[in-house]
């Protein structure tokens, strides 16, 4: 799809650009030291990797991300905001292409849910994540956690994103998994991003998450857009809209041992 396609697609997305400075936010509770060394997993758009950019002096951020349109859009952001010391490249992230120990901090906005869909592969995510990251160094995780959901248009908007594809996991799971692969959560904050999308943009948020999936990774057998809006029309109509992304939950984690996986060396 060429750049016009997708910037008349993504328009209603708008919201999911800024989230109401939560990015910002969240970066500046990060205890940067200069001159480091940072990855953000999932990167998609860029927004959190150029965010950490501008808020420390970095050698250097890489954002990766599976799909190989978000990174050429990423790429995009950065060269319209002047980066500097970022780089965008396509890998999966069960898989990362760098050294052990490479990294003083990793990142991670908003994309656990669509790289994990299960325990198992959330155990897997955050092994590969104390492998690239040194003993100390930061592991930055915002996400959203079912539990927190507070009103019925936040548990819709939770409801429709696991209907199409998502796998969610409660603070609790991602406690336990952070402990178990060699990370010692430091603190946990919750951040309100205030979207709340009116019935239209919420059939445009469903056609365009339904549609990224073929965009991105090629699936022919995505979610038909006009039938999860024929499912869920009604109760977001009466709900007078969809509250999405509306709560992020932000865990700072620290690496305290390199974690040595089952039957490894
Ligand atoms: C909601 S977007 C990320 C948003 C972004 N971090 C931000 O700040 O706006 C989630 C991203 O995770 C990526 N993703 C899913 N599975 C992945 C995998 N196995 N490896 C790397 N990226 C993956 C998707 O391609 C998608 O771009």
């Amino acid at each position: 799809m060429g750049e016009r396609g997708l910037r008349v697609i993504r328009e209603f997305q708008s919201y999911y650009d800024d989230l109401n400075g939560v990015r910002r936010a969240i970066v500046q509770r990060i205890p940067f030291a200069p001159g480091e060394r940072w990855l953000d997993i999932g990167t998609g758009d860029g927004w959190f990797a150029l965010e950490i950019e501008r808020m420390m002096a970095p050698s250097v951020v890489i954002g990766i991300d599976l799909a190989r349109c978000e990174v050429e859009l990423a790429r995009q952001h950065a060269r319209d905001s002047n980066s500097r010391f970022s780089a965008f490249v396509q890998m999966d992230a069960y898989r990362l292409g760098f050294p052990s120990g490479a990294f003083d901090g990793i990142g991670t906005f908003l994309a656990l849910q669509d790289i994990c869909l299960d325990l198992p592969s959330l155990h897997r995510l955050f092994e590969e994540a104390n492998r690239v990251l040194k003993l100390g160094g930061w592991f930055a995780l915002a996400t959203t956690t079912p539990e927190d959901a507070e009103t019925p248009s936040q548990k819709l908007a939770l409801e429709i994103y696991q209907y199409i594809r998502a796998g969610f996991f409660t603070k609790a799971q991602i406690q336990a998994a952070l402990e178990q692969m060699g990370f010692q959560v430091e603190h946990i904050e919750f951040y309100p991003t205030g979207v709340n999308l009116d019935p239209e943009e919420a059939q445009a948020f469903i056609r365009f998450e339904c549609d990224w999936l073929e965009r991105a990774y090629g699936w022919q057998n995505k979610p038909d857009w006009r039938a999860v809006w024929a499912h869920f029309e009604p109760r977001i109509r009466a709900l007078g809209g969809l509250e999405v992304d509306a709560k992020v939950t932000f865990f700072l984690a620290r690496k305290v041992r390199t974690h040595r996986p089952t039957g490894g060396v």
